[in-house]
């Protein structure tokens, strides 16, 4: 695979974060880097040698589900606190920084959950510029309950009598409380302090240079190439596609499949929006038959995934064969992909999402691969499309699965459903945006429930089948709430579909948070 780090100058002052198994990693990442510092996720047991090769700038050890004391708990390499970098422990991080360097860990009777009043007793550079009491988000099950004379107390709680510590000598800092997540108001300001006045980072990750950056690289890897593209409409292959094109312009190639599993217009819609910003080649696949076929009598929702991924990679390698020279394949691969598949050797290695991404493709078709968003998350991505002067509308249309519309038609697909589904889903998505509230949610969608019901309408009794709404707001797709929509609109959207889509009779709303339900029926 060609080295497509299109940032090393942008990336050379560096924080890195120590994985232990936290929910808010990736949160903490995000948040460093909207203080325009590079931020990269690493394995927590990686040597205090790899990390000082990588030379970053400060290291931040996250919180974890375990506890420090526990067999198996996750441990850094205790000489990682004498390399003279900056340590900021949070939660589990800092019990470990204080294991490893004297002090008490306790476990709390019962597990603090939720928000707390910080009394902040010295100011330290962690905490400058701040208030002497600021709301704090809690989550953990132990606690330190004392500290070695190498450390003093900088804050504490009803509760917590350490809730943030600092090392007497050396720049290492420790927090019982997350400053990442939202519930800590001014955990932003605290991160701050800490990126660039203990780390003394410049802040040099700025969207528009790494545009740049990585334009330029494409361009000197590709050369007189030519370059496929896989576009979807959806906001990372997009994105991809407009940087190629500003930087290889007619050197690019663009495949569309229309699998006929896309929303209402939706094919019409991509077309017009990419042929208005970009002159490049463009080829549609109108598959709908080959899909149809290929999902007669299945309802398992796995085999449905299955089958449609092998669709989707013998369409787009016909496609891609009959285009004559190509040499690479751009992927709109994110950096939580990266993470998340163990990409990364010093990354965290976690489980592949069964469902995501079709792998395989390049090596067979002989291409070289093209990855220029593998550094970035996804709301960067967005930024770097308004950047590219992308739309509004393009950069925050919800994400759409691969498998489309036949994950949200449960059971058998059939064109006869995804019309009525297609019909519907329009409704909840036009009414949601009529009332303003489409960028306030994360999804929306229509499902369709092969479940008939009675009705009546008119004089007539009916027996129509089921639309469920689903609606939720999220930061990363991995939890998710349900949006707390506005009766009115769930009334309005209700009405349109029962009066306007032939076969539908019922209309429910589903308030379930992810987890333990998922984003998607199926
Ligand atoms: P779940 O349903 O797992 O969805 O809570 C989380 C996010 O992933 C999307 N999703 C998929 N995306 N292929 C995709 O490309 C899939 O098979 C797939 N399944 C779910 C889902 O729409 C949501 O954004």
């Amino acid at each position: 695979m060609a080295n497509q780090t299109a940032t090393e100058n942008l990336t050379a002052q560096r924080i890195v974060v120590l994985d232990f198994g936290s929910q808010y990693a990736q949160l903490i990442a995000r948040r460093v880097r909207e203080q325009n510092v590079y931020c990269q996720i690493l394995r927590h047991d990686l040597s205090a040698d790899r990390i000082a090769e990588l030379a970053p700038k400060g290291i931040i050890l996250s919180g974890g589900p375990s506890s420090v004391y526990a067999e198996g708990a996750p441990q850094c390499d205790p000489q990682l606190f004498n390399l003279g970098i900056p340590v900021l422990g949070i939660c589990y991080g800092m019990q470990l920084a204080c294991e490893a360097l004297g002090g008490k860990i306790d476990h709390t009777p019962s597990r603090e959950y939720g928000p707390a009043k910080c009394s902040i007793s010295d100011q330290n550079v962690l905490f400058r510029g701040l208030p002497e009491s600021i709301d704090v988000w809690m989550s953990h099950g132990d606690q330190v309950s004392a500290i070695s004379d190498v450390f003093k107390s900088l804050a504490e709680t009803q509760t917590c009598p350490y809730a943030a510590i600092a090392h007497r000598e050396l720049p290492i800092f420790g927090m019982q409380f997350h400053p990442e997540v939202t519930h800590t108001p001014l955990g932003g300001q605290i991160l701050r302090n800490f990126v660039i006045d203990v780390c003394g980072c410049e802040g040099t990750w700025h969207l528009g240079d790494f545009a740049h950056a990585a334009i330029e690289q494409i361009r000197s890897l590709v050369g007189k190439n030519r370059v496929i593209c896989g576009l979807s409409g959806g906001v990372d292959s997009s994105v991809v596609a407009a940087l190629l094109y500003k930087a290889i312009g007619p050197q690019l190639s663009c495949i569309l499949v229309d699998n006929g599993l896309l929303r209402k217009d939706e094919q019409v819609t991509v077309i017009q929006e990419f042929t208005n910003h970009f002159k490049t080649d463009l080829h549609v696949v109108q598959a709908e038959d080959r899909f149809m076929e290929t999902l007669d009598g299945i309802s398992e929702p796995q085999e449905k995934r299955k089958r449609i991924g092998y669709a989707f990679i013998d369409c787009f390698k016909e496609e891609a064969l009959k285009i004559k020279d190509a040499h690479f394949l751009a992927q709109g691969t994110l950096y939580p992909d990266v993470i998340e598949s163990g990409a990364d050797p010093d990354g965290p290695a976690a489980t592949i999402k069964l469902h995501h991404n079709v792998g395989g493709l390049p090596e067979e078709l002989g291409f070289e691969l093209i990855e220029p968003l593998r550094d970035l998350f996804k709301d960067e991505v967005r930024r770097l499309g308004l950047e590219l002067g992308l739309p509004e509308s393009l950069v925050w249309r919800h994400p759409f699965p691969g498998p489309g519309l036949a994950v949200r038609c449960l059971g058998e697909v059939t064109r006869e459903k995804l019309k009525v589904l297609r019909e519907a889903d329009s409704i909840v998505v036009n009414e949601i945006k009529a009332a303003g509230l489409y960028r306030e949610t994360s999804q929306s969608f229509a499902v369709l429930l092969p479940v008939q019901s009675v009705g009546v309408m008119g004089d007539a009794r009916t027996y129509d089948n089921a639309i469920a709404i689903r609606s939720v707001k999220t930061d990363d797709f991995m939890t998710a709430d349900w949006s707390r929509l506005p009766y009115d609109l769930l009334a309005r959207i209700s009405t349109r579909i029962i009066n306007e889509v032939a076969g539908i009779n019922r209309v429910c709303y589903d308030i379930s948070s992810k987890p333990p339900a998922t984003i998607e029926w199926e």
